[in-house]
């Protein structure tokens, strides 16, 4: 890390904390005092009819062929300014530069930060705030954006309509390291405290994402946190993220929600909030159920082999086409060399059948081709019976 950006580090502390409002500093929790059943109490919001997160039903969800992939805009385009990650009491937070946005929504948006929301290392529930089908992921991870085209900032944008559009990634822990994930969680625990901010080296923000970007969920909700402003599109992608098992537990048990020095210390976990309900609205899939279902490791086999056999079948049918028709040919040949008076070579020359059209079927049947005009000439000569069986080929 370079000493001009350590410098800077004062400075965006500064922007920080003039930009939070009021609101940010009533002690909302998950759980205990202000905790997610009394939010509502202190931000209106979150007592409304089209709140986040929700369950994802897939039987449910709508198709709807309009949706188009979902586009990131610089996301791999990450330059050598570092990154800020910030823990601020309720999530590690990492602000994205502006140049990062989104498109394939019917606006241009802007990134503004990703965050992450995890359970409590326990076997227990997953930590991710979608769930589908009633079933919870391991943890989740959450890249805000503004809308750009109707407002110049994201305290313009935060509290309106179609404000804001955030891209929800659900992460499974299993076996392996996600060296992307590394870029985070190898730095946690630079900011164990509340308010502590570092900064980390920049990396490529799309590696966070899905590799497949075409199977989403849409529907209209909210913030997940107080003020729960009802402004989001939301997109949340139907692949999951995969990280270790050991990723996951550094990032469930290296952060506090209290401050450095406060006497009672408290571990940042259980940061997810429940299931909202969905009221009257609809979820839309960008796929639809059919295409949706993942094919077994049996299915894929089953269609390889179809696959296979179909074109074995295929290629001997060929074969035994363009057999009939060189035999015919053949016939055809011998009649004239054996009624022709001048030379046998000009005939067959002339009577020389169109090319075959792929490379390798032309070099083989013009071989055949000089083998039979050898022996039908022989043939020929010696005013054989005109019995045409020369292909040995299987
Ligand atoms: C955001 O935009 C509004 C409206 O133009 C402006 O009043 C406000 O100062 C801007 N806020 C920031 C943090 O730039
Ligand atoms: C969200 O609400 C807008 C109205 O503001 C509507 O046009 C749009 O279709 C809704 N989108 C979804 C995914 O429900």
């Amino acid at each position: 890390m370079n000493s001009p950006a350590l410098l800077l580090l004062p400075v965006l502390l500064f922007f920080r904390r003039t930009a939070a409002n009021s609101a940010e500093e009533i002690p909302w929790t998950y759980s205990g005092l202000v905790g997610q059943s009394d939010w509502s109490q202190y931000f209106p919001d979150c007592g409304g009819s089209s709140q986040s997160p929700v369950d994802v039903a897939m039987a449910q969800t709508k198709y709807d062929p309009g949706l188009s992939p979902v586009t990131p805009l610089g996301y791999s385009q990450h330059g050598n300014q570092p990154f800020m990650l910030h823990n601020n009491g309720h999530t590690a937070v990492i602000e994205l530069p502006e140049w990062m946005g989104l498109e394939g929504l019917p606006w241009l948006f802007t990134a503004v930060q990703l965050h992450f929301h995890w359970g409590n290392g326990g076997s227990g529930h997953g930590g991710s705030e979608h769930t589908i089908d009633g079933r919870s992921a391991d943890a989740e991870i959450h890249v805000v954006h503004y809308n750009s085209e109707l407002y110049p900032n994201m305290s313009a944008a935060v509290a309106q309509r179609n404000g804001l559009a955030v891209l929800g990634i659900l992460i499974e822990a299993g076996e392996e390291t996600n060296p992307a994930f590394n870029n985070i969680v190898n730095y946690m625990s630079r900011v164990r405290h509340a308010d502590e901010i570092t900064l980390i080296p920049a990396f490529d923000i799309r590696s966070l994402l899905p590799k497949n970007l075409g199977r989403y969920y849409r529907y209209n909700g909210s913030l997940t946190t107080p003020p729960c402003h009802q402004s989001v599109i939301w997109t949340v992608f139907h692949e999951r993220l995969r990280i270790s098992k050991a990723q996951l537990l550094k990032m469930e048990t290296t952060l506090y929600s209290s401050r450095d020095g406060e006497s009672h210390r408290m571990l940042l976990q259980d940061n997810y909030r429940a299931t909202q309900p969905l009221n009257h609205r609809v979820i839309f899939a960008s796929f639809s159920a059919e295409s949706g279902k993942e094919l077994s490791s049996g299915e894929v086999t089953a269609v390889v082999i179809g696959v296979m056999c179909g074109c074995v079948g295929l290629a001997v049918i060929v074969r035994f086409v363009v057999k009939t028709i060189r035999f015919f040919k053949l016939l055809h040949r011998e009649t004239v060399v054996v009624n022709s008076s001048s030379s046998s070579w000009d005939v067959l020359h002339n009577n020389r059948p169109a090319p075959m059209p792929r490379g390798k079927n032309q070099e083989k049947s013009e071989e055949t081709k000089q083998d039979l005009a050898l022996s039908t000439t022989s043939e020929a000569e010696r005013k054989a019976e005109p019995s045409p069986s020369p292909q040995t080929e299987p």
